[in-house]
């Protein structure tokens, strides 16, 4: 791991305060299970990295996604939404809406091709985020669409039309294990007085858990393999189900089928922290001012959403769902009265969400139904269902 850019002095409290917090629940309770931690180095109110103020996503950030990339994402998204909403009609709700940026570029979208839902709601956990979507939305559209956006604090009951989520999944905590003498041990994280260290313990659900994924994939994972699963994936899709009365979900993120997330190569797992767009995979230190992040198992993804009620449309390349919805055609659309160093600009970005090993292939979308039969556009031209 490269050294760290220095932290500011913001950074530095906030990571005191957060390292002294979670010291101290871990000397009075002992070790606290990883996905409580990174539950709490996410979201402890006030001091968790989503939760605590500062700039996280974007140039100025740690990372950035598809919808700050540029708006060739968005507009193909639209066209999605555009699809499923005159089958379905109602509104869009997103998921973990950032900056606030894929609203933005969708709600325009929709507009230019007469198609705009009455409302589009942006559920986001974080505080901060929310304040971050008000004040670009209020910035960048016009009254008469900003007025569509609502923000909620929970699942939107009775809902039907489009739910988006971009990227949020691998922000769900998740738990990790390490296999010893062929059993699958939990992972914990324990405080030795001066720093965070990791501990494992005989855990009879998580080991029931690799086994089954073990008999899925038809395959030993060896001693000291060491990965990860998240456990609040059906809770999600239940609660999703009973308020959703029709509509799609659409789920872009990187992750890739079970028998790919848990193949030998990847013997350390998916577990990624962004500081100041480096990327590591210690998740014990920069607590609270470090994302940390882990693939989606699509497999378990889809699992969790059938079993709830849900229908897989489709599952492809973030490259081929783009490709699939036009987005060349649509990029020419949108970059003709640019100037050519701007144009240039514009097509290097879309060269990032389409090039394989940039996001292109990297990240994966993923078509939910429930009560409509929507043959989705997006998966049009090639469909990875069989894979999950
Ligand atoms: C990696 S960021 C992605 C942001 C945005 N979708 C984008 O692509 O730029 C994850 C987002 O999900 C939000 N989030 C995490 N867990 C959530 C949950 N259970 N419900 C709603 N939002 C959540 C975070 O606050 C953050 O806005």
């Amino acid at each position: 791991m490269h050294a760290l850019p220095e932290f500011t002095e913001d950074q530095s409290q906030i990571n005191r305060d957060l390292v002294q917090l979670l010291a101290a629940r871990i000397e009075q309770q002992g070790p606290m299970r990883f996905s409580e931690y990174m539950h709490r180095c996410l979201y402890e109110p006030g001091l968790g990295y989503y939760v605590n103020g500062l700039s996280k996503i974007g140039v100025d950030g740690d990372f950035i996604t598809a919808p700050e990339m540029s708006g060739d994402f968005a507009r193909c998204v639209a066209n999605q939404c555009q699809e499923v909403l005159a089958l379905s009609g109602g509104d869009i709700l997103e998921f973990g809406g950032g900056t606030g940026r894929l609203a933005i570029d969708v709600l325009q979208a929709l507009e230019l091709a007469g198609a705009l839902p009455d409302r589009y709601f942006l559920l986001d956990v974080s505080g901060d985020l929310q304040h971050a979507q008000q004040q670009l939305i209020a910035a960048e559209l016009p009254v008469h669409l900003a007025d569509r956006v609502q923000w909620v604090g929970n699942f939107v009951q009775d809902f039907s039309g489009v739910v988006l989520a971009n990227e949020l999944f691998d922000a769900f905590p998740v738990d990790q294990f390490t296999v010893q003498e062929g059993v699958a041990h939990v992972r914990s994280v324990d405080w030795n007085g001066s720093e965070f260290v990791y501990s494992s313990a005989a855990d009879a659900n998580v080991a029931a858990y690799v086994s089954a994924v073990e008999k899925n994939i038809s395959q030993r994972l060896p001693d000291g393999y060491v990965s990860e699963f998240c456990s609040v994936l059906h809770p999600w899709w239940q609660s999703l189900s009973d308020s959703l009365i029709c509509g799609a979900v659409l789920v872009c993120d990187y992750g890739c089928d079970r028998a790919s997330y848990y193949t030998h190569a990847r013997s350390s797992g998916t577990l990624r922290c962004f500081f100041r767009h480096g990327v590591h995979d210690n998740a014990l230190i920069c607590q609270g001012i470090q994302d940390i992040t882990a693939d989606v198992d699509f497999t378990a993804l889809a699992e969790a959403a059938t079993s709830c009620g849900f229908d897989l449309e489709g599952y492809n390349t973030l490259a081929q769902f783009m490709l699939s919805l036009g987005a060349l055609d649509r990029h020419n659309d949108a970059v003709q009265k640019m100037d050519e160093v701007d144009r240039y600009k514009a097509t290097g970005k879309l060269k990032q969400l389409l090039l394989p090993e940039e996001m292109g292939e990297r990240f994966m979308v993923a078509g939910f139904s429930k009560n409509i039969v929507p043959a989705l556009r997006g998966f049009s031209t090639g469909d990875l269902s069989r894979l999950l």
